[in-house]
């Protein structure tokens, strides 16, 4: 006899429960929780009303070395786009798109459809969001009315396979978005967990029994999740999501998943009256506008999947007013702000506990890499000296607790940009191997102490706050 399957599921999250609480545990939120019957939960279904059988198929196992094949693709055309999946979609796959409302997942998805489309491949565009004549309208701005795509305005999970189904198989299928739609096999409301949940299973059957590509739009809630993700994430074979925010006008597209490809490259647009465009150099973008010369910038030489990427960080050290003096950081890591500024106390003889620090990526990127370590510390001790960082050097290198900064790789590629930018120096721990070529002068930096003994030696004999003000 089968276990009873726990089926109160917390509506916002996807967290399951074996009774009903008034407070979900996983999400915080308040009377979320719902009970589900087994009909209307799609994965308790099939398997309660499977018929027990006596006896197992006997199925042929097979040899780890044996035939491979490369998975069948379609690349987009959009290079940007096909970075980041990994060089196109790949046949029966199927993409969770994550983005803010408004950041241009349709538009980016109406580029892609008619890129496709006008290419010969069969492009399906499902709008659940919109009515025919406004994605009609959104193609008409884009330019893109010429293109053969197939559109429809529909919600029911079932009726958009039946329809996709006939004729030739779509290479793409768009599915806009996935929490508007519903599918009979579920009693629930459309956009609570169950129905997305339900309506994405369907969907996925069919891209892996026909070989369509589809591509589900997901909402991200204000907290930066998929609503009702934890329950698609793990059933699609890629995460992508797309970031950005009002204040700029690029857009970053980035995997999180991927079963065919790289997560960790990085697709960058800038968004236009007339839609999406590539930003096929992004160093230029995020260091356009750059002030040199004032204290407390530091361009970073940093690396986006196998592309090199310079984006100036910049800090701000304050006489802090107050007690609990602020740390305040924008795309970047909080806890590795708190480890540099405790190995620059530690190690480097600064004193930072009386004042406020801000610390900010320019021009809205989100950095990861540890190698943002020494570019972080040089904009804080340049901000709290007052000097200004020279214009011609970039920064990498990952500092460890001891104040050592370790080599980090891929440092040719990291200076080959700089030097096609324009840098001429490169501020970093010594190569390991010592016998790399690089386009750029090394300051060699194996220490905090080294970094910090440079700016204070390179201090100018008035105040800089004058001399600029001279100037
Ligand atoms: P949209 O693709 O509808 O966003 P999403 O599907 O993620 O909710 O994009 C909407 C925004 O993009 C809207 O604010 C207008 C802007 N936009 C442009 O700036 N240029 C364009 O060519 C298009 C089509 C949209
Ligand atoms: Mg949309």
């Amino acid at each position: 006899m089968a276990k009873r399957t726990p089926n109160f599921i917390c509506q916002s999250c996807g967290a399951v429960y074996n009774r009903w609480k008034g407070k979900c545990e996983a999400c915080g939120g308040w009377n979320t929780i719902a009970e589900e019957t087994a009909s209307s939960n799609p994965m308790v279904g099939p398997v309660a009303t499977r018929p027990t059988r006596a006896k197992g198929r006997v199925f042929p196992l097979e040899p780890l070395s044996g035939d491979t094949h490369e998975a069948p693709r379609t690349a987009s055309g959009i290079g940007e786009l096909d970075r980041v999946t990994g060089g196109g979609f790949v046949r029966g796959s199927v993409i969770l798109l994550g983005g803010d409302p408004g950041i241009g997942k349709s538009t980016l998805l109406m580029q892609a459809s008619a890129a496709l489309a006008s290419a010969g491949h069969r492009v399906a565009y499902i709008s659940g969001e919109e009515a025919v004549a406004q994605v009609r309208l959104r193609a008409e701005r884009l330019g893109l009315s010429g293109a053969p795509v197939e559109l429809a305005s529909e919600t029911n999970v079932e009726d958009i396979i039946a329809t996709l189904s006939t004729g030739k198989v779509p290479s793409l299928a768009i599915i806009d978005s996935i929490q508007t739609m519903w599918t009979e096999t579920v009693e629930s409301a459309p956009g609570t967990v169950t129905q997305v949940r339900g309506s994405a299973q369907a969907l996925i059957r069919f891209a892996k029994t026909t070989g369509s590509a589809v591509i589900l739009v997901g909402h991200v809630t204000k907290d930066g999740q998929i609503a009702g993700p934890r329950v698609v994430e793990h059933m699609v074979d890629a995460v992508i999501s797309f970031e950005g925010d009002a204040a700029h006008h690029f857009r970053i597209l980035r995997g999180s998943k991927n079963r065919f490809g790289p997560t960790d490259e990085i697709g960058v647009f800038e968004m236009s009256d007339s839609g999406l465009r590539e930003v096929q150099n992004p160093s230029e973008l995020f260091l356009s506008g750059r002030d040199q010369g004032t204290a407390g910038a530091a361009v970073f030489a940093g690396m986006e999947g196998t592309r090199p990427l310079l984006v100036e960080i910049q800090a701000l050290v304050a006489p802090s007013p107050l007690g609990m003096p602020r740390r305040a950081v924008v795309g970047w890591d909080q806890n590795r702000l708190s480890m540099v500024l405790a190995v620059l106390e530690a190690h480097g003889g600064l004193r930072l506990g009386t004042h406020d620090v801000y610390l900010n990526v320019a021009g809205g990127l989100r950095i990861t890499e540890p190698a943002a370590d020494l570019a972080a510390a040089a904009a804080l001790v340049s901000s709290l000296s007052g000097v200004p960082l020279p214009s011609d050097a970039v920064y990498y290198g990952e500092l460890g607790l001891s104040g050592a900064i370790r080599p980090v790789a891929h440092a040719a590629a990291r200076a080959k940009e700089a030097a096609k930018l324009g840098f001429e120096r490169a501020v970093a721990p010594p190569p390991r191997d010592g016998t790399e070529r690089s386009p750029l002068r090394l300051n060699p930096m194996a220490h905090i102490t080294d970094l910090v003994a440079g700016i204070a030696a390179s201090k100018p004999r008035q105040r800089p706050a004058l001399a600029r003000g001279e100037g």
